[in-house]
């Protein structure tokens, strides 16, 4: 955009204003480069004509948390500019970006000779913006500090299953071995098999607490992996008096076998708990279409509560649940990022809800 036609030069008379830009260095900076770092003394007020700026606090050497980021007709460094006081953020440049920059002096010295009513609209805008930054990090420490709580938590829940777990593992084994009939094995593999699911589970709401989705990526058939899923879950489904039917072709992709099936865990069970014991239906789909592996899960419950919809896959959002967490949506979605696929979800009034899913695909399968 244009340095005449930016928002902060319009907030001056045409006098000013041309005297500003007339002062102005507009300068175009490479992507990362840090225009300036947290205690900086501040020399320029920056406008930004095109591209981004980011705003970092460092929490360790290696740790930032992100608390904006400055866009065209953007600008910033204008609190350092009015208090002098040293830089609170450190400002970078994201994927280039040209700026204009006004020095310190000019900028004072213009405002020496503008109108009460200008410098007003000034005040207004810059307060309006720090009201904006504050909440946004007062929000995002909140969030923080719930997530090292749940960390915390979850190291002392995962301590203490290991000992029981263990213990049902064991005497499964045993049931086992004094009833080798068929189907007793075949209900102590799924004895086991659970029981293994429940630490794989407790592991995984660590590992989503602590921020990282560490991925075991293998060549997955999902016809074949769906069926799996549907083993695990019959009992469960069947006690709940819901139908699941899955109508999947041969599709191939790279996955964590185990982080998918969490992920169409979190959502079935979202779907049986939202039927609230009157039974309902369920419905798996996957196919290919070009290079994606596409997956659909639709339920025909009372659909995602229009409240919530907003922020659906936002960790903590829950609703009309006793006992919710509010992290089954967000997990999924963390899983399905870290797989560089998406997720997305409708909601077409009575008639339910159905989740969609796009993974990268490996290869296709011909199908017999
Ligand atoms: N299939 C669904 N049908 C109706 N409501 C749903 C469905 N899936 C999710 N929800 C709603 O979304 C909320 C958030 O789900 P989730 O992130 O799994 O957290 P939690 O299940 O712990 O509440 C649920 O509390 C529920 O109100
Ligand atoms: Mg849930």
């Amino acid at each position: 955009m244009e340095l005449e036609s930016h928002q902060f030069v319009s907030f001056f008379e045409p006098e000013q204003a041309a005297e500003l830009c007339k002062r102005a260095i507009v300068e175009t900076f490479p992507d990362r480069k840090v225009l300036f770092d947290e205690g900086d003394n501040p020399d320029f007020l920056y406008l930004v004509l095109e591209g981004q700026v980011e705003f970092r606090k460092y929490i360790s050497p290696n740790e930032y948390r992100s608390l904006a980021k400055a866009v065209p007709n953007g600008y910033f460094g204008e609190l350092g500019i009015l208090d002098g006081q040293p830089r609170s953020a450190q400002a970078v440049v994201c994927e280039g970006a040209t700026l204009a920059k006004i020095p310190r002096h000019d900028l004072m010295d213009v405002l020496q000779h503008t109108k009460g009513s200008v410098v007003i609209r000034l005040f207004s805008y810059t307060i309006q913006r720090l009201r904006e930054s504050t909440e946004q990090y007062v929000k995002q420490q909140v969030y923080q500090d719930k997530m090292v709580l749940l960390g915390e938590m979850l190291n002392t829940v995962i301590h203490d299953f290991k000992s029981p777990l263990s213990g049902i593992n064991l005497a499964s084994g045993m049931i086992k071995e004094l009833h080798p009939d068929e189907e007793t094995v075949e209900w102590c593999d799924l004895i086991k098999a659970q029981a293994q699911r429940m630490s794989a589970m407790a592991e995984e709401l660590l590992e989503f607490a602590q921020g990282n989705t560490v991925l075991n990526k293998q060549p997955i058939n999902l016809a074949i992996a769906l069926q799996r899923f549907e083993k695990l879950n019959r009992v469960y489904l069947q006690e709940a008096r819901v139908q699941l039917v899955i109508q999947a072709t041969d599709v191939m992709v790279n996955a964590d076998e185990n982080k998918l099936m969490r992920v169409w865990q979190n959502l079935v069970s979202n779907a049986v708990e939202a039927f609230d014991g009157c039974g309902g239906s369920i419905e798996i789909t996957a196919w290919a279409n070009g290079k994606d592996a596409k997956i659909q899960i639709h339920d025909n419950g009372p659909g995602i509560p229009e409240a919530i919809r907003e922020h659906l896959f936002e960790a903590f959002v829950t609703y009309g649940k006793r006992g919710g967490t509010g992290l089954g949506t967000a997990i999924a979605k963390s899983i399905i990022d870290a797989h560089g696929g998406e997720i997305s979800f409708e909601c077409n009034g009575s008639r339910g809800t159905t989740f969609y899913i796009r993974l990268p695909m490996l290869k296709r399968f011909p199908t017999s």
